[in-house]
């Protein structure tokens, strides 16, 4: 509380005179800098890690401390592995990484929209590529439970789909030894050619090619909010006959027609922004409407962690209550500081109890129980 309060009231003020990508990149190199400091490292221990037996899951063989995790795209050349679990995170997903390096998409990509804290974001996946990120990990361990997340390089070449599976194929191929768990991300919304594996014969093709590479690591699938219906059941009935384990849900929205904001409202808001996908409160419902579909539709058999405006226990445990066994974000950390974690875990833990729910994994998917759907396997 203290800690949200003091980066709220002083360090977001300052923040938010400067332009977005340059204080991400600022963070992130002070992070990589703190990561190398064992003093520092023992002091925001202190600070911000909060542990409790109550949150603790083994999901697939892979423990997660906590349910919380930093989403892809903060952490996109992995290097805040060291800092993370020492801000209280329970696991974390870099990337995402592709193929070739990328520079991304021109500047600039990213712009706030505080009215609704949310973040216009269009990187259009900006990167090193695959080997630079797996020379970085090489021989190394992590304290934390790492997921890598892998797409397809923005480029004209990779809208082929031959090429673009290729793509996918041979940074999945790469990194296989790395990661504890690995996303397909189909759903980038800044990249070139669009989102081509919403098509069942694209995506059985491409889930075909990643399997002939030997793993017993858990596959998920990060899927876009602004999926039809007919997208969604396609995708899992794709996903049923191959080896997935679980889905992210969900990506950043592009669809801006469907806010509910009033239009001169809109007007004023959104001509300060560019393009591209959005984050935070603005794609909240979307993302926690879809968790609640995959989880009834699938009767609970895959491992489903929500993303998408989680600012507080209370986001977190509606996302969870609605199928997810994990949570994820970005920008709740970026507008309420890291401080926001530790009190995610913390009013997780006074949430469950007051439920009287013994663990976090007792409530996954709550909202549906007197439906009597099976709850995510946990291994
Ligand atoms: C700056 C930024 C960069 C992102 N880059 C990626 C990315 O490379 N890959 C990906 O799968 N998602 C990416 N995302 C989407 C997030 O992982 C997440 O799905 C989305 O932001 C919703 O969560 P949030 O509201 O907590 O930010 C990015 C989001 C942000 C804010």
């Amino acid at each position: 509380m203290v800690h949200t309060k003091i980066y709220t009231k002083i360090l977001r003020p300052i923040f938010f005179k400067f332009d977005p990508e340059f204080v991400h990149d600022l963070i992130t190199e002070v992070g990589d800098l703190l990561g190398k400091t064992p003093l520092l490292k023992d002091m925001l221990d202190f600070w911000f890690n909060y542990q409790h037996p109550m949150l603790v899951q083994d999901i697939k063989g892979i423990r997660f401390n906590n349910p919380v995790g930093l989403a892809a795209g903060f952490d996109k050349d992995a290097r805040l592995m060291n800092i993370l679990p020492h801000v209280g995170f329970g696991h974390q997903e870099i990337g995402s990484v592709t193929a070739k390096p990328c520079k991304g998409n021109k500047k600039p990509r990213m712009w706030r929209l505080p009215r609704y804290k949310s973040i216009v974001v269009y990187y259009g996946l900006k990167n090193p590529g695959c080997q630079a990120i797996a020379k970085k990990l090489y021989g190394k361990k992590f304290k934390l439970t790492l997921g890598i997340s892998i797409a397809k390089t923005n480029c004209k070449e990779t809208a082929d789909l031959n090429v673009g599976i290729e793509d996918y194929y041979k940074s999945f191929r790469l990194l296989e030894p790395f990661g504890d768990y690995f996303t397909i991300n189909i759903s980038c919304p800044n990249a070139f050619g669009g989102l081509p594996f919403t098509d069942k014969k694209s995506f059985n093709e491409l889930l075909t090619k990643l399997e002939t590479v030997h793993t017993d690591k858990p596959i998920f699938i990060k899927m876009s909010p602004d999926l039809t219906d007919k997208e969604l059941n396609d995708i899992i009935k794709v996903c049923d006959s191959h080896r997935v384990d679980g889905f992210v849900i969900s990506n950043l929205s592009k669809k801006r027609e469907d806010l509910n904001i009033p239009e001169k409202e809109f007007k004023a808001e959104f001509s300060k922004v560019g393009p591209g996908g959005l984050s935070g409160n603005l794609v909240r419902r979307k993302s926690i409407d879809m968790i609640n579909k995959v989880y009834t539709k699938t009767e609970g058999r895959y491992i489903i962690m929500g993303v998408g405006g989680i600012f507080s226990a209370k986001d977190a445990y509606e996302m969870i209550k609605s199928g997810a066994s994990l949570v994820q974000l970005i920008t709740g950390m970026i507008y309420e500081g890291p401080g926001v974690i530790e009190e995610i875990n913390r009013g997780l833990v006074k949430l469950l109890k007051k439920e009287g729910y013994n663990s976090l994994s007792e409530a996954i998917g709550a909202y549906h129980k007197t439906k009597k759907v099976t709850r995510n396997k946990i291994n």
